[in-house]
């Protein structure tokens, strides 16, 4: 295929592991006198555009912020919008499954609604033989959450005798993070003109390259994507060393 070509071609290394901050929305549904649950909307909808391009792509593993556990504080008709957004896409995954794309969760499962949960683990079960990309949807995710549910399950091992202090180690702390046997992001994106990182994958992007741009989600498009793994080949990556 033409583009696939053209990568080789202008020797493009294609990062494994792509996360990516959807912000935005808000002020996308904003500028055109839109509910925020529209923006929400078309943030869904451009999500499954920009994860079938990186399957395309050759991209391992796409993460993206669906909804983080501090979400909750927005007004209860947008979480709820929000929640729906998930039940529709939950509902109808056999398109992406065809397209050999596995599905996984990200989160904490405490607090989201027995349905969803359901069928984020139908989808998982559903998707488990795909061997393209993997999206990892990341609902009801903190990065500090998380890192308190890994001590959590790594103290009740010393407690119980399972493992000595002495051997808890970094990947110990990988072993019980929502994305063990996950490499870690290579590029995290965040659209939109917010410059943080919110919360997300605090540890596993320790050595991430970070890519900004003031463009808002619903608006970004496989180009400026392909604009930012561009970006990402000039950098030179070092992980503390020269
Ligand atoms: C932040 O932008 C975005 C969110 C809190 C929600 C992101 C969710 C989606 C894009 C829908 C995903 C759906 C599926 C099915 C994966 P914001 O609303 O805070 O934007 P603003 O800063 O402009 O207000």
């Amino acid at each position: 295929m033409k583009s696939e070509n053209s990568l080789i071609d202008r020797n493009i290394n294609i990062p494994v592991h792509i996360a990516i901050i959807m912000d935005g929305n808000g002020r996308w549904a904003k500028k055109r006198a839109l509910p925020r649950s529209a923006g929400h909307a078309a943030g869904s909808k451009n999500f499954k555009t920009i994860a079938r391009y990186c399957n395309k792509i050759g991209v391992k593993y796409l993460t993206v912020y669906a909804f983080s556990t501090e979400n909750w504080n927005r007004p209860k008709e947008e979480v709820d919008a929000l929640m729906n957004l998930f039940r529709d896409y939950l509902k109808d995954t056999k398109k992406f499954i065809k397209e050999n794309i596995a599905l996984k969760f990200i989160g904490n499962k405490k607090g989201l609604a027995k349905d969803i949960i359901e069928l984020m683990e139908q989808a998982e079960y559903d998707s488990r033989n795909a061997t393209g990309l993997t999206v990892n949807l990341a609902i009801n995710y903190g990065g500090r959450d998380e890192i308190t549910e890994a001590v959590k399950e790594i103290a009740e091992l010393v407690k119980n005798n399972k493992i000595n202090i002495e051997d808890i180690n970094e990947q110990t702390i990988e072993n019980h993070l929502f994305t063990k046997n996950v490499p870690d992001p290579d590029l995290v994106i965040r659209p939109s003109g917010e410059y943080r990182s919110s919360n997300f994958l605090i540890w596993q992007s320790a050595y991430a390259e970070y890519w900004f741009s003031d463009i808002l989600w619903p608006d970004f498009k496989p180009r400026h994507l392909m604009k930012a793994i561009e970006d990402f080949n000039k950098r030179n990556r070092r992980f503390g060393g020269v």
